[in-house]
């Protein structure tokens, strides 16, 4: 029997992953109790969890380290990568929005707009549609900063409960798209593992449908 390899994201959707792969009879206690150890196995099947960054998550798959990754849309959005994503896993919900402080207005005046966000593709690509040219900050953390001390107009961030947002006085704009986690497969390993991977996603599919 092959040895399945996949990559939780760490974090936010980390809980749910786990939650998914219990509920499918994968054994999750070493991942549960990982302390600093980095790959865990489970003792009821093939699988083997790896546990990292968004971003790294799309990099292993797409190398072929790991044959199945759990990762935001969002970070599936900003990362044009070659991979198949196969089952939305419907958990981790949330949106892309473009927030501000109230009085903002995007064509209020003729300066270009500038806009800090931790996802300047997503950014690039929703203003391009709208024809409007605007400065894209990138920024690694804590985006709603920005538009409060002056670095940027407005922000272009995922939403999930709001509550970063209304905390520091800061309103939607508009709602971009809508966010959930997916289940994302190497190209290769679809084929070469067909029957492990297969049994998986039919599973996966069964657990999210209840959800
Ligand atoms: C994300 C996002 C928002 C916040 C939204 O940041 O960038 O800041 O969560 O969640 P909410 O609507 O439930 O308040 P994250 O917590 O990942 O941390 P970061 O700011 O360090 O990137």
């Amino acid at each position: 029997m092959n040895c399945i390899k996949v990559a939780l994201t760490k974090g936010r959707l980390e809980k749910n992953a786990i939650n998914i792969f219990e509920k499918i009879g994968v054994n999750c206690d070493e991942l549960i109790n990982k302390g600093r150890k980095l790959i865990l196995k489970s003792s009821n099947s093939n699988i083997e969890f790896i546990l990292i960054k968004a971003v790294d998550v799309l990099t292993y798959v797409e190398r072929g380290v790991v044959d199945i990754g759990i990762v935001g849309k969002d970070t599936l959005m900003e990362y044009n990568r070659q991979l198949y994503e196969v089952v939305d896993l419907k958990v981790g919900k949330c949106k892309f929005a473009l927030a501000s402080i109230p009085n903002f207005s995007i064509k209020e005046g003729f300066n270009r707009k500038k806009i800090a966000t931790k996802y300047p593709n997503v950014a690039r690509e929703y203003f391009k549609g709208k024809g409007q040219d605007i400065e894209i900050i990138k920024m690694e953390g804590s985006v709603e900063l920005a538009p409060l001390v002056g670095l940027a107009d407005a922000i272009i961030d995922i939403v999930e409960t709001g509550n970063t947002l209304k905390e520091n006085g800061l309103i939607v704009f508009e709602d971009i798209c809508s966010i959930s986690a997916r289940m994302i497969v190497n190209k290769n390993s679809i084929k070469i593992k067909k029957k492990e991977i297969t049994e998986i996603i039919e599973k996966v599919e069964g657990c999210v449908e209840n959800f």
